[in-house]
């Protein structure tokens, strides 16, 4: 047995921000720890409530992202002993799994002594999720405003201002990626693509010279929350009033259910945001939970390498939030 391990932890992510469909993410200082150690015998061992009912056979979703690691690398390594933790809630638009992707990526090449360049690793990742918003944002940190081709991906990273905080309202119901998808349509209007060039490029825009005042405007989409909306109950009166109650501006975080705010960490009136998101969620019959969140700066990091004297669950331990 060998037992070179690395741990990893990586943030949660939002993506589109509204109007910046498969183009524009941000970090979330929500957390996923993963050990990856070399072993004899593959054995996957699942911590804290958000990760419940992951798999711990080998289809877990971990192990099969370090062994495509490992195949690309030419390298073979088919017995591992993975740990997880996680405070971040799944299936709920907040990237989860772009997360685990990211964490079993930035794992697996440093347990082989980093054959795979950062940039590799994003062309890996986003080719596995088709876009690189959630990715990006997981592996770089920071607001990440990229594109995929279908071949390459390219981004630049954006640093979100330090007052900017993020409401997030997490619906206690699952939403997938997929089911999320299906209701888009596979053509759109030329003004609503015209609309959304607008609106994304005016929010980028206005993130990177700190025009909070334009955020209201520019965080609208006409690409996917319309088609959306109606699998959310509650979502269309929070896109259309948040802002009366606070907001800078208001999306659906990722492919939902969860919305997400983003406010002015200077300015009053949180709670005033925080209720009328709730009371417009309960309107319709949908219980939720918020979170005050700020943008995760920093992307994946490497927490230990080699042979580590701290166990995976030390180490978790000396890192969640208090
Ligand atoms: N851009 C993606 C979507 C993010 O909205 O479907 C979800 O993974």
């Amino acid at each position: 047995m060998n037992g070179r391990s690395a741990i990893v932890k990586v943030p949660a992510s939002t993506a589109n921000l509204g109007p910046g469909f498969d183009a524009l993410g941000m970090a979330l200082d929500l957390y996923e720890w993963i050990e990856i150690r070399l072993s004899d015998r593959t054995q996957i061992h699942v911590y804290g409530d958000e990760l419940q009912g992951a798999p711990t056979d080998k289809s877990n979703l971990i192990y099969v992202m370090a062994q495509h690691l490992f195949e690309a690398a030419g390298v073979s390594h088919p017995e591992l002993d993975i740990s997880m933790y996680s405070n971040i809630p799944l299936t709920r638009g907040l990237g989860s799994s772009a997360t685990a992707i990211i964490g079993a990526l930035v794992a697996a090449n440093a347990l082989i002594g980093e054959p795979f360049s950062q940039d590799a690793l994003f062309q890996m990742a986003t080719a596995i999720e088709k876009h690189p918003d959630n990715v990006g944002a997981s592996l770089f940190g920071g607001i990440v405003v990229a594109f995929w081709d279908g071949k390459r991906a390219e981004y630049l990273r954006v640093e979100p201002a330090p007052s900017l905080d993020v409401l997030v309202a997490i619906p206690e119901f699952h939403l997938s990626t997929e089911k999320a998808r299906h209701v888009l349509p596979t053509q759109v209007a030329m003004k609503d693509a015209v609309f959304n060039v607008g609106h994304s490029s005016l929010l980028v825009a206005a993130l990177c010279t700190g025009r909070y005042d334009m955020i209201r405007h520019a965080m609208k989409d006409a690409l996917h929350q319309p088609y959306r909306s109606a699998l959310v109950p509650g979502m269309s009166a929070i896109l259309e009033r948040a802002t009366d109650h606070g907001a800078l501006g208001v999306a659906l975080s990722g492919a939902g259910p969860t919305l997400l705010a983003l406010v002015d960490g200077a300015s009053g009136g949180k709670q005033e945001l925080e209720k009328f998101m709730l009371d417009s969620l309960r309107a319709e019959g949908i219980g939720a939970r918020t979170m005050w969140l700020k943008p995760a700066l920093a992307g994946a990091e490497l927490l230990t390498q080699g042979d580590s004297n701290y166990t995976f669950m030390e180490v978790v331990k000396g890192e969640v939030r208090a």
